[in-house]
């Protein structure tokens, strides 16, 4: 198995680029099959989720071409399966958006229920009460969802939970059904803009993405053409977080500074120092990490996304946080890590309280998910020592390069061990 060996204490200084944001590329590369014609994805992130969701499309038939690292070519005229292979949907929990895709082109889809993830429960039930509302009915077998429509009409919904997952399931259904289509109470984050920017660039109808409510008006077919993902503003963040943690210095390039507004707003309040350039933030501390509360919310509330890297930062402010987990039931799995590196926080369901300690040591890491994983690289860059974070198969899914880009930026880390997933060469 892989790990990371990182020996921490020092500030971080220098340059990162930051690359295509994943939520986004996970949705606009499922969505490439209702254009039915050749779509040309621009700035996807070189990561296991990606490379995943190339997996499924090859597999329901699309060609898939590489153009470079970060651009492909993918054919989706001669896709005719409808049903997403049981091992490549349970792969990634976004393989979801299969569903909304093909039952969008060809009336009926079938996926791997996703189960419950190491962040809780994972219910799709409001992304069902879309379907069902366009026309299409649902059914469970063997861990295997389906869903089928003779024929889908545009309807309203109104979401009882603000969800990323089910808006754009629901926006992928609707771009081709028959009539108006208004989604209401739907989530807002820069990548639902992202995957409305790209349907309405493949021939599709959709007004209103990043307010309450999304109108679609369906159109009779779609068409490829090209299309460049948004930066990912999580990666950004969790670069911004690295800097003011170890009081260094790094112009972060490839953002959109609007994006990150969230996440400035209280690292500014921690602390840090921003300047704000068109297309790069420039990251530095120079006084002590100031204690915060924060509590995360769908998009413009502080992202959940970034709830365990600031608790990481927050384990070296001068008094106390409280953080609190407004999005999902078990996001603080990585604290026990903490507190083996000397860390002082309490956690009560979904309440964090966080005692600033003057120092961190150096410790044997798990890495229990995607976030939470780069949150304890960070952990570890703070502390003074030779720390390890192992399982990183969560990290990679996510984030490009990690080892490179912090290396890039004076990091000591090495991967060291066998790969457990190798990455295909392109992606
Ligand atoms: N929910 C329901 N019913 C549904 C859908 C969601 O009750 O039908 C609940 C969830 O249980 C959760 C809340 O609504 O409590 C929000 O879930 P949402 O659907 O917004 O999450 P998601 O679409 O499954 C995406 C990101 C997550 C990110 C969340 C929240 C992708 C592939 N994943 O998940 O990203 O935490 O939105 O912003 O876009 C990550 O990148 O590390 C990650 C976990």
């Amino acid at each position: 198995m892989e790990k990371f060996v990182i020996r921490g204490g020092k500030p971080l200084v220098g340059e990162v680029t930051i690359s295509g944001a994943k939520n986004a590329a996970v949705a606009i590369l499922p969505a490439t099959i209702l254009a039915a014609d050749k779509c040309v994805i621009e700035n996807l992130p070189c990561i296991s989720d990606v490379a995943a969701s190339v997996d499924i499309l090859t597999a329901m038939g699309a060609s898939v071409r590489v153009i470079d690292k970060h651009t492909l070519e993918v054919d989706t005229t001669h896709v005719t399966q409808t049903s997403v292979p049981d091992a490549l949907s349970r792969a990634m929990r976004a393989s979801y958006y299969f569903l909304g895709a093909l039952l969008g082109r060809f009336g009926k889809a079938t996926v791997a229920m996703p189960g419950g993830c190491n962040l809780g429960p994972r219910p799709i039930d409001q992304h069902l009460k879309a379907f069902s509302t366009l026309g299409a009915k649902d059914s469970v077998e063997y861990g295997m969802i389906s869903v089928e429509a003779d024929k889908l009409r545009g309807g309203e919904v109104f979401f009882d939970t603000v969800s990323v997952g089910a808006t754009i399931n629901a926006m992928l259904a609707a771009v081709m059904a028959d009539g108006l289509t208004v989604l209401e109470n739907v989530a807002k984050e820069p990548h639902i803009v992202d995957v409305a920017n790209f349907l309405n660039t493949m021939g599709a109808d959709v007004r209103g993405a990043g307010t309450d409510v999304i109108k679609i008006r369906g159109v009779r077919s779609m068409h490829g053409g090209t299309y460049s993902i948004i930066p990912d503003q999580i990666e950004a963040g969790t670069y911004m977080v690295a800097a003011t943690i170890t009081g260094g210095n790094i112009l972060i390039k490839n953002v959109i500074p609007k994006h990150l507004e969230p996440i400035t707003s209280k690292l500014e309040k921690a602390g840090a120092t921003i300047e704000e350039f068109d297309d790069a933030v420039r990251v530095y501390r120079t006084v002590d990490i100031e204690p915060l509360n924060i509590k995360t919310m769908p998009h413009p509330g502080f992202p959940t996304d970034m709830q365990p890297l600031m608790t990481v930062l927050l384990t070296r402010a001068r008094g106390t946080s409280i953080v609190t987990e407004g999005i999902w039931e078990n996001r603080f799995r990585y604290v026990d890590e903490l507190v083996h590196m000397g860390a002082n926080i309490q956690v009560d369901g979904r309440v964090a309280v966080i005692e600033g300690v003057p120092e961190l040591f150096p410790a044997p890491m798990r890495a229990p998910d995607l976030r939470a994983g780069a949150a304890l690289i960070l952990a570890a860059l703070a502390a003074k020592g030779t720390s390890e974070v192992d399982d990183i198969s969560h990290v990679e899914r996510g984030y490009e390069d990690i080892v490179e880009k912090l290396r890039g930026v004076g990091a000591d880390i090495r991967r060291v061990g066998k790969p457990e997933h190798a990455l295909p060469q392109a992606l």
